[in-house]
C-alpha cells in the first residue's frame, strides 16, 4: 500500500531550494537523510570549524576553553532523533505551517535553546513529522557551521 506523500522544500544556507516528497509519518530528519540533504553538517565540518577557531584563537585559548570546544563538538554530533542534540535544527519559513505542528515538548525546547540562530519558528527536524496538512512546507537549514556554537565563541566572518 502506497503511503501518502507531501511536498517539502528545504532551503539551504545559500538559498538553494531542494524539493522532495516525504511519506506521511516520516520525520524531516529522516527525509533529509534519504535525499542526501545535509541537515546536520558533516562531522568533518565540525572538526574543521573546531580547528579553524582553535588555530585562529590559539594565542588566547586556555586549556579550559579547548576542552569546552572538544566537549561541545562531541555533544553536537547527531543523536539520530533522540532529542539529545540540536544539529537537526530547521526553521519553518511560514508561520501558517509552524502553527500546524504539534507543540514542542520541554525536551525539544531545551535542545533548541542550544541551537545557534534560534528563531520564533525553529524546530528540531527529527520532531517534525510529515502529515497531510504540512503539504508544501518550506524549511530553512541554518548554516551547518553555525551549529558549532561554543559558549562565548563568535564565528569569524570568512
Ligand atoms: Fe538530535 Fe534531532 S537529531 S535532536
Amino acid at each position: 500500500e502506497q503511503k501518502e506523500k507531501i511536498s517539502v522544500t528545504f532551503v539551504d544556507k545559500d538559498g538553494d531550494e531542494i524539493h522532495i516528497k516525504v511519506p506521511t509519518g516520516m520525520s524531516m530528519l529522516e527525509a533529509a537523510h534519504e535525499n542526501d540533504i545535509d541537515l546536520e553538517g558533516k562531522i568533518g565540518k565540525y572538526l574543521f570549524v573546531a580547528l579553524d577557531c582553535t588555530l585562529g584563537d590559539l594565542p588566547s585559548l586556555s586549556p579550559v576553553l579547548l576542552r569546552a570546544y572538544f566537549f561541545k563538538w562531541i555533544r553536537l554530533r547527531a543523536c539520530e532523533g533522540s532529542i539529545a542534540c540540536s544539529t537537526c535544527h530547521v526553521i519553518v519559513m511560514d508561520m501558517d505551517y509552524y502553527n500546524k505542528l504539534e507543540d514542542p515538548t520541554d525536551e525539544e525546547n531545551d535542545m533548541l535553546d542550544l541551537a545557534f540562530g534560534l528563531t520564533e519558528s525553529s524546530r528540531l527536524g527529527c520532531q517534525v513529522i510529515a502529515k497531510p496538512e504540512l503539504d508544501g512546507i518550506r524549511l530553512a537549514i541554518p548554516a551547518a557551521t553555525r551549529n558549532f556554537a561554543v559558549d562565548g565563541y563568535v564565528p569569524k566572518p570568512h
